[in-house]
């Protein structure tokens, strides 16, 4: 599919409600992110950290998000997604480069993420942005249903004060 027109801003407080069931949708899907449903939609949006959370805008609306979670220890945490009619157009790989670009501004020396071992897109799009696998938890996360899914921990190391 072509490449989208997509702006990358800083999340606002108007966009709280939009992230917040942007979340619950992609949660609906049971697949690439651990929220699983019931997701209750208003406490999130009201709960939400807007320090570091990115927002994609495409059509007058929020197709994508990606929050950089920055810890004490120097490293930023990132989660994200993309509404799924505009997946596959560049959305991810646009936030994932404005967040490296935050987490830089920021004096982050690394960013990590955990993602499923089945989430092709994902470990896709990270290993096109530069991460690399650094670890397997094997099944570390249980589901509402019961089973129990590995987690691959990747990262990215992001320059100056970099040891290898
Ligand atoms: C993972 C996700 C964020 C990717 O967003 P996206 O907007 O589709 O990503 P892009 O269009 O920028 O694609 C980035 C790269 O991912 C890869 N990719 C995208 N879709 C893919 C697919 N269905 N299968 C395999 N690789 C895929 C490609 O390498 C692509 O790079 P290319 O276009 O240069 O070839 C999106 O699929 C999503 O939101 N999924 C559900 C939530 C989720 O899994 N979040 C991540 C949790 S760790």
């Amino acid at each position: 599919m072509a490449a989208a027109t997509v702006a990358i801003r800083p999340a606002e407080d108007g966009d709280r409600l939009d992230m917040a069931q942007l979340l619950a949708a992609v949660a609906e899907e049971r697949d690439g992110i651990a929220t699983e449903p019931p997701v209750d939609v208003e406490a999130l949006a009201m709960n939400w950290t807007l320090d570091g959370s990115l927002v994609a805008i495409a059509d007058g609306g929020i197709v994508g998000q990606i929050r950089v979670h920055p810890s004490w220890m120097g490293f930023g945490e990132i989660g994200m997604k993309v509404a799924a009619h505009w997946r596959g157009r560049g959305v991810g790989t646009a936030l994932v480069s404005a967040a490296i670009d935050w987490a830089r501004e920021r004096g982050l020396h690394k960013l990590s993420l955990s993602v499923f071992p089945h989430n092709s897109a994902a470990i896709a799009l990270y290993r096109k942005s530069g991460f690399i696998a650094e670890g397997h938890l094997r099944q570390h996360v249980r589901r509402g249903n019961g089973e129990l899914w590995d987690l691959v921990e990747m990262g990215l190391l992001l320059g100056p004060g970099e040891h290898g």
